[in-house]
């Protein structure tokens, strides 16, 4: 089966077996089915944060889980459960449509609610784990089914245990989010505030995320691509200090005692904005975003990727980390298309 359009790279990969599940008992059964044939299971959500390079092997399941409840917990709060397949912009509109706050920031991100935990979303000043009470997983062996606090996720910039130490363990089922009944607005970053039209609203908060966004990143349904491509890097103040010196117009961010690089100005300055690599490129409005014009296989942008990072490190002796989730996890070898 062609994961073509289970990822917005479009990249034309294949699964050695492929399913949707739409039930927590069907994914069950699917689980307990890869398990007994000994498939190595991968789980996709709305594909938009991955890159696929290779073929997959064993079961390649489509995270489609729907649902959505909420329940009044009292204090100005609202308990809102989303099951993981459901579209995470229809939760955000869905929740400032109820006059919920806490996620209006996080607007237009593409994919679905179960990834968002995985790399932490977030966007202008908020994270989705500042929302997020708990997580229901399935154990991918035993096919239990667990909360899991937020607390214990470790979440942090761009990254949670789901990208790191439980990649393979568990399936993210259903999120719960805790929003308020009051206004709680975070306008400090980048001129949101100024992008604002009429009053102070929660409508209006949204509505403004989602013209700078539209602005500045492109639609994957029009243009193949995943989001930032790579992370903000974060630099000690000595670093930082250096590089200020230096490059008197670097963007930074105070991040705890660290500083958080943008990224996309590292690489814009250093003239990659715009450019075009075989079937690939760097987005015109965007440093941070690679795009996929018409290339097949991931090849072009991996050597474009790897072009990017040692430009960046000659330059400002930074390191740059990819953003995205790459697929296959483990690296195995191509499948037989005769066969599958
Ligand atoms: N900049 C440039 N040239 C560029 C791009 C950016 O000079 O080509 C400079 C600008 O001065 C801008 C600054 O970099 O002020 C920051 O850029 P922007 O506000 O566009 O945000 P970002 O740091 O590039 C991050 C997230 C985005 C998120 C925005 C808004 C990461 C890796 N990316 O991007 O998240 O939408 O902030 O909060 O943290 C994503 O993760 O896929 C994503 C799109």
């Amino acid at each position: 089966i062609s994961l073509l359009a289970y990822n917005t790279f479009r990249f034309h990969y294949q699964a050695e077996y492929f399913a949707l599940a739409e039930t927590l008992e069907s994914l069950k059964e699917l689980l307990a089915w890869a398990n007994h044939q000994q498939l190595e299971v991968t789980i996709i959500g709305g594909g938009s944060n991955l890159l696929i390079s290779a073929d997959i092997r064993g079961l390649v399941i489509i995270n489609q889980l729907s649902g959505i409840k909420s329940r009044e917990l009292g204090n100005n709060r609202v308990s809102l459960t989303v099951a993981a397949g459901e579209n995470w912009h229809h939760v955000v509109e869905h929740a400032v449509n109820q006059g919920w706050f806490g996620i209006e920031n996080l607007a237009l991100i593409p994919g679905t609610t179960g990834a968002a935990p995985v790399q932490n979303i977030g966007a202008y000043g908020v994270e989705v784990k500042d929302a997020i009470a708990r997580v229901q997983v399935i154990d991918r062996i035993s096919g239990d089914v667990y909360w899991v606090l937020a607390v214990d996720c470790g979440f942090a910039y761009r990254d949670s245990h789901f990208k790191g130490k439980w990649k393979d363990k568990y399936c993210i089922t259903s999120v719960e989010f805790s929003l308020k009944k009051r206004s709680d607005f975070v306008l400090s970053y980048g001129g949101l505030a100024n992008q604002i039209t009429g009053d102070l609203s929660l409508l209006n908060v949204f509505r403004a995320v989602c013209k700078i966004r539209s602005e500045k990143l492109p639609d994957p349904n029009e243009l193949a691509n995943s989001g930032s491509f790579f992370k903000n890097p974060i630099v000690d103040p000595a670093k930082h200090d250096e590089l200020k010196a230096a490059f008197p117009n670097l963007v930074s961010f105070p991040f705890g005692d660290d500083y958080k690089l943008a990224a996309g100005w590292l690489i814009d300055q250093a003239g990659w904005k715009g450019k075009k690599y075989q079937g690939v490129g760097v987005y015109e409005k965007q440093a941070l975003v690679l795009v996929n014009y018409s290339e097949e296989s991931a090849q072009a942008l991996l050597a474009l990727e790897a072009k990017i990072k040692a430009s960046v490190f000659e330059r400002y002796g930074v390191e740059l980390e990819r953003e995205p989730v790459q697929l296959p996890l483990l690296t195995t070898n191509p499948i037989d298309h005769g066969e599958s």
